[in-house]
This record gives structure tokens, sequence and C-alpha cells, in this order.
């Protein structure tokens, strides 16, 4: 595959890695996650410190990350909102409404920002690389970013706009792996002019990740969905929102999104996920596809005037029914599952592995360039292929020949590109939290 990607996400949450022990002290009860706790996979849900101990839960001192964000532990990095935990998370974050350059109104969201001052104060991610996610293939060629103007407080001159109406179809790849799929259609569909990126070119000329999430409809509709949206409503509601939207809600100017889990640097992190720049992922991630982002510079990873960061996404690793029966627990997941054909068949999410985020380096950006990777038959027969939780890994087991990319050459950068948000806890979020990370042995390494 030397088709180029590019995508956007947004990052939510940074936690220790949960390697939680299967085998706890004699005496101890197992671990057994309880679904309704919030625990589901036990090898990438958080447990407690506390497993395999003799001390009780939750007697232990803070966590070193409330401390300096940087230590192991949960940190917020998004802090406009609020993280809901559970089996599948969400976050609450400020819902915007703007006219656009035709006179319709749409409904969007901001995550990051160049400006370390304006995102420091509205709690929104800093990524000074956005800054040259402005520049465009040729001189006269579309920018990733699109020129808007701020009037009365607003965003006022967006062009690029999203359709929501079609409706996301994927068909499994036939052969041992469900990807790649035979069929990928997306839910959303954006117009040639559309992108999350956004230039404030009369107010600094800095560049924001803005994402549209509903099309042209009033807030009177919005407002029945400020609860969720119930399953005989669903299929209207997604034919005007975005499918990773669960409540919206502009009375309160909110709009509720679903968190994906995945690593980076051997940390669980939680983001959300809400453009791509190719049909694939943007049907796969069930996000906006948004072409005009294929217009960004990719390759450069962090050298001079790069605007985007690695991510990692295996196609062949392992899926929960390659797990045997007889498991401990009747545990379901198998502890290494990762990857898109486990994803595509429903385990949950492909738990891809991101390269820096705040905390962990000095660039993030939330413009993700597409390194996909396959395991050879070689690693797949020999017992080799593995779950993979840092971006150091991948490039050994690169390096080594053990994971290529797709098509069997050596492993590079796709031209694709998705939008990642991370968002990190709050405070109301950090002390719910704190009662789940309290149950890996592992967290205080
Ligand atoms: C968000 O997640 C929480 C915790 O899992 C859940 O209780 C809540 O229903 C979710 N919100 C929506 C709108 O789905
Ligand atoms: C901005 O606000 C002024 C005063 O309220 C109003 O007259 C004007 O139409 C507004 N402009 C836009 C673009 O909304
Ligand atoms: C898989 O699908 C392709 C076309 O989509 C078809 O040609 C092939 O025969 C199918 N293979 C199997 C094993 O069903
Ligand atoms: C596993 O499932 C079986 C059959 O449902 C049940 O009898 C057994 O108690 C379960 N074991 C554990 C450890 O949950």
């Amino acid at each position: 595959m030397t088709k180029m990607h590019r995508y956007s996400w947004l990052v939510c949450f940074a936690v220790p890695a949960a390697y939680a022990s299967v085998l706890p002290r004699q005496g101890q009860p197992r671990f057994r996650p309880s679904p309704n706790s919030g625990f589901d996979d036990p090898t990438v849900n958080i447990a407690s410190p506390a497993f395999g101990t003799a001390i009780a839960e939750g007697y232990q001192g803070p966590f070193a990350s409330g401390y300096e964000t940087s230590l192991v532990g949960p940190a917020n990095l998004l802090r406009s909102g609020t993280l809901q935990i559970g089996v599948k998370s969400n976050y609450t974050l400020p819902l915007y409404n703007s006219i656009n350059a035709k006179g319709g109104q749409y409904w969007w969201v901001t995550t990051d920002s160049s400006d370390e001052g304006n995102a420091a104060q509205l709690g929104i991610n800093f990524s000074p690389k956005l800054r040259f996610a402005a520049q465009s293939l040729s001189p006269d060629s579309m920018s990733p970013a699109e020129d808007v103007r701020v009037v009365n407080n607003t965003v006022v001159g967006r062009q690029g706009m999203v359709d929501y109406s079609p409706v996301r179809n994927i068909v499994p790849g036939n052969g041992t792996f469900s990807f790649p799929p035979q069929m990928a259609q997306p839910g959303q569909v954006g117009d040639n002019n559309y992108t999350p990126l956004i230039r404030l070119a009369n107010a600094g000329g800095e560049v924001w990740n803005a994402p549209i999430v509903a099309g042209d409809v009033n807030d009177h509709y919005l407002n029945q969905f400020c609860n969720g949206v119930p399953e005989d409503m669903q299929e209207g509601f997604y034919s005007k929102v975005h499918d990773r939207v669960l409540a919206i809600c502009p009375r309160e100017s909110t709009v509720t999104l679903a968190c994906v889990n995945g690593f980076s640097f051997s940390k669980s992190v939680l983001y959300f996920a809400l453009d791509a720049s190719d049909t694939l992922p943007a049907t796969l991630d069930d996000v906006n596809y948004a072409p005009r982002l294929a217009n960004l510079q990719v390759g450069g990873d962090d050298s001079l005037f790069s605007g985007v960061e690695r991510f990692f996404v295996s196609t062949n690793g392992f899926s929960n029914k390659d797990l045997a029966s007889g498991a401990p627990n009747n545990e379901t997941h198998h502890p290494w599952r990762q990857g898109l054909s486990s994803a595509i068949n429903g385990d949950g999410d492909p738990l891809n592995i991101l390269g820096a985020i705040p905390t962990v380096a000095l660039d993030y950006s939330p413009l993700w360039n597409f390194n996909l990777f396959s395991w050879t038959d070689y690693s797949i027969e020999a017992g080799i292929r593995t779950r993979m939780t840092g971006e150091f890994e991948v490039l050994g087991m690169a390096a080594a020949g053990y994971v290529t990319s797709p098509d069997g050459s050596q492993l590079e950068t796709q031209n694709i590109v998705t939008t990642i948000v991370l968002k990190l806890s709050t405070t109301n979020v950090f002390g719910h939290r704190s009662s789940m990370v309290l149950r890996v042995t592992t967290a205080r390494r």
C-alpha cells in the first residue's frame, strides 16, 4: 500500500499502561473486571497498583502526575471539558455554532491551537507544529488550513462543509484477516474545501484544529439529544451529525464525543478522532472524510517545518477469536489483540500506537501520519507477533524485519493523516480515574 493517508485526532488521556497481573496472591480476590465498573479488557484498562500487595486499595499516596504531569499516573491533556470513564469512555466539551460562507449554520468544536497562551487559557492542547500545517504542496495549491476571520467573537467565512447523510458501510476482507476490507464507505463526507484546520487570518494567523461535528441543523432539533440519542432516532440523527457524537446540547453549549483507547510510549492514552484524509481510515474510525487534509506535507516527522506526528497502526495483530478457550477468569479478550483486523472483527479499538503526546515530548501534533505495519508470515508462525505499545518497539521490529509495510516492503510513512485530539482527565475525572488506576501493579514503575 503506497497510498498516502493523513489523519487528525485528538488525544484524551494518558495513563500508565495497565498490565494487571492476572495471578493474585494467595487469599486475595481474583481480578475480575466488571463491565459496570469501567473495567473491560484488563490488559488495556487500568487496574490497581494495590493488586498483588498486602495493602488496601487506595492506601497509597496521590499520583505523581498530580505533582508533575510527565510522571507516571493519569494526567489531563485536554482540559476544556469532562471525561467520563467507562468501558466506552466519552468526553463532553464546548460546542460552537457559526454561519458558513454560504449563510448556512454548522456546529464545531476546537481542541488544539498553535497559540500556546490561548491553548493554556482555553484548556486545549498546544501544538507548535500546527502552524506548519498551513503550508501547501505548491505555492498556489490549497492549504490544509482554511483562512477564516474572527468577527463578533465567532468564526466567519468558512467554506468547507461536511455532508452527514451518507451511511457508513464496511465489508470485512474475506481472507485470513479482515483488513483490508472489501469495501469501505465513510459515513460523513467533507467537500473539497473542508478541513478541520482553520487559520485565524485577522487574529494572530494561528492555526486551530476546529472539526465540524454537525451540519446545517437547528438548535431546536439538536436540543432533543442533550442526554444521548434514542435508538429509534439514530438514523435521522446521524444523517445530520457526526457519527462519533453521543450527545449534543446547544442549550448548554456542549457535545459528548466517543473516546478511543491507544498507547504512547507504553502509556495508555485516550483520544478522539474526528477527521481523516482518506476514505479508508475515515470509514474505519467513523470520522469526517476530509479530502483537503491530503494537501498536508507528510513524511517529515519531527524535522524543520513538519506539521505532522507519526503513529503506527497494525493490520494483522491478534484478534479475540485467536484466544484459546479456558483462559483465566473466562477472559474473552486476547491479551495481545491489536490492529485493524481485530477492530473490524468487532473486538474494540485497534489500540494504535501514537508517537509524541504532551508530557512525553514537545513535538505533539493532532495531525497523525499513518504508518501501517503488518507482521510477516514468519513472525506469525514463529509466535513473535505480540502487542506493542510504543513507537520504538515498532521501529525495532521493523528494523529487524519482523514487521513490514502491508505489501511486504520496508516500513514507511503512508500519505494519510488523521487528526487525534488528546484528552487527559479533568480534576473530576482524576478522582474517579484514580480508583481505576489503583488496580495496576505496574502503575508506579
Ligand atoms: C459517557 O460515559 C459514561 C461512562 O461510561 C456513561 O455513563 C454515559 O452514558 C456516556 N454518555 C453518553 C452520552 O453516552
Ligand atoms: C456583529 O454584531 C453586530 C452588532 O451586534 C451586528 O450588527 C452584526 O451584524 C454582526 N455581524 C455578524 C457577522 O454577525
Ligand atoms: C473474496 O472476495 C473476492 C471478491 O470480493 C472474491 O473474488 C473471492 O473469491 C472471495 N474469496 C473467498 C475465499 O470467499
Ligand atoms: C467461567 O464460566 C463457567 C461457565 O459459565 C462458570 O461456571 C465459572 O464459574 C466461570 N469461572 C470464572 C472464574 O468466572
